[in-house]
């Protein structure tokens, strides 16, 4: 045991391609959508891109090294499929793999365990062209993406997750259009979430073999109802309907909610995807569950007169309520007993399912002080308050195995680009300087 946690309780921290590596026109990598994206005026908040981002690319060793030196033993990046294939389709690109295969070689020589994910959220943009995650080929072509990946790296790689959060790739990609790639479909953003579940199945069929774990990451929450009017608790149900139960019931009992169905007049169109559901639902190994913050709503009376583009696809209305917790830069609110929460509920459905801290952290707007420090103790109670709420579940005998801090280097944020630091290590975009942080300082104080 140590610091309360066996031996065997796996840590880490995690990246996303695009939020990090840079070099996007290098080695054949094709364009993504979020290329595209970031490089629209007005979508992302300080007009950033992840041209060069954090130049992980070309410093991953370096960024390896450092994981490494904070006592991290296991490394949770994701694999660009523009860079394997290009266009999202056809041969693969052998730099890419060559990069991956060196990534992965580099984490193995430090004694970290990579843990790969093949998809967060760099669709090449030729798919996209075709219809993106609106249209059922997008799966296949993910299938295809992901078998070869998966048949040059398993000999390196032992743990892969399918997709990142794929409520983030339906419902702010083809929802409210926050995400890449922006756009506004109302609720055929629920047959995007169809399509990467079948995409999840469908890989999942074709890559699970001996001697490595699968799973998936994604990113439920806890969602709390403002009050005990029937109105409330309706809003509550509707919104754990669209966030929780659209993921976690196909996975892990075979059937949509059909009350989410219903209320977002998708139930025919998901009756005709029916054939889909046993391979949706077939055996994982692991979930990973990135948690941040809970949610509480509210509904006001009446339905809105024009409802504008959602995440919450017939529930319009729903509203997001402050209940004066702390919030982070994000204005997210500090919750950590949510994290204890959404797990439990998990493992109500899966009481075996090993379960995975795949992302956890807090953006908040550090200074590099002159003495060349950073002092992020809010960071720093986040991440305690949260590893606390593991170590006391992992004591009662809770199926918890790891956790991956987010995110080992401060990136681009998506839609907030640079505006938003979440690293536990600080960087200088001027320089690329890494410059350990209060909270990274403090995580390896605590391993060693
Ligand atoms: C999650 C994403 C991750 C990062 C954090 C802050 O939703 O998976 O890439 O942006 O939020």
């Amino acid at each position: 045991m140590t610091n309360g946690f066996p031996e065997g309780f796996t840590w880490g921290a995690a990246t996303a391609s695009y939020q990090v590596e840079g070099a996007v026109s290098e080695d054949g990598r094709g364009p993504s959508i979020w290329d595209t994206f970031a490089h629209t005026p007005g979508r992302i908040a300080d007009g950033t891109n992840g041209d060069v981002a954090d130049d992980h690319y070309h410093l991953f060793a370096e960024d390896i090294r450092l994981l490494a030196d904070l006592g991290l033993k296991a490394y949770r990046f994701s694999i660009a499929w523009p860079r394997i294939v290009p266009t999202g389709s056809g041969a693969a690109n052998a730099p890419g793999l060559a990069f991956y295969r060196r990534l992965a070689e580099t984490c193995l020589e430090y004694g970290v365990t990579p843990y790969a994910t093949l998809y967060h959220w760099d669709l090449p943009q030729a798919l996209e062209d075709a219809g993106g995650w609106l249209v059922r080929d997008t799966a296949e072509r993910f299938r295809d993406y992901a078998a070869i990946t998966h048949g040059e790296l398993s000999d390196v790689i032992k743990h892969w997750m399918t997709l990142n959060e794929p409520w983030c790739s339906a419902f702010l990609g083809y929802g409210n259009g926050e995400h890449a790639p922006g756009r506004t479909e109302g609720a055929d953003a629920l047959k995007a979430v169809h399509h990467l579940l079948l995409g999840h199945g469908l890989t999942l069929d074709a890559i699970r073999a001996e001697g490595g774990t699968y799973g998936i990451a994604l990113n439920p929450a806890p969602i709390h109802a403002a009050s005990d009017s029937a109105a409330d608790r309706d809003a509550a149900r509707r919104v754990d309907g669209l966030r929780n139960r659209m993921f976690l019931e196909p996975l892990l009992s075979g059937a949509y909610p059909a009350d989410v169905l219903a209320d977002t007049g998708m139930t025919e169109w998901f009756g005709a995807q029916e054939g889909d559901l046993p391979l949706i639902a077939a055996p994982l190994d692991f979930i990973g569950v990135n948690y941040y913050c809970p949610t509480t709503v509210a509904a006001p009376d009446g339905p809105i007169s024009t409802p504008g583009p959602s995440t919450q696809p017939g529930s319009e209305n729903v509203v997001a309520v402050d209940t004066g917790l702390p919030r982070t830069q994000m204005g997210w609110p500090i919750e950590p007993r949510g994290l204890r929460d959404i797990l439990v509920t998990i493992n109500k459905l899966a009481p075996e399912l090993p379960l995975y801290v795949t992302e956890n952290g807090s953006a908040y707007p550090d200074v590099l002080t002159a003495e060349g420090t950073v002092e992020d103790d809010e960071r720093l109670d986040y991440l305690q308050q949260h590893v606390a709420v593991c170590r006391d579940l992992v004591s009662e005998g809770f199926p918890l195995k790891g956790y991956f801090a987010w995110t080992l280097i401060d990136n681009f944020e998506w839609s907030w680009g640079h505006s938003r630091r979440f690293g536990i290590v600080y960087v200088d975009y001027t320089t690329q300087a890494r410059i350990v942080k209060k909270s990274g300082q403090w995580l390896k104080d605590f391993l060693s």
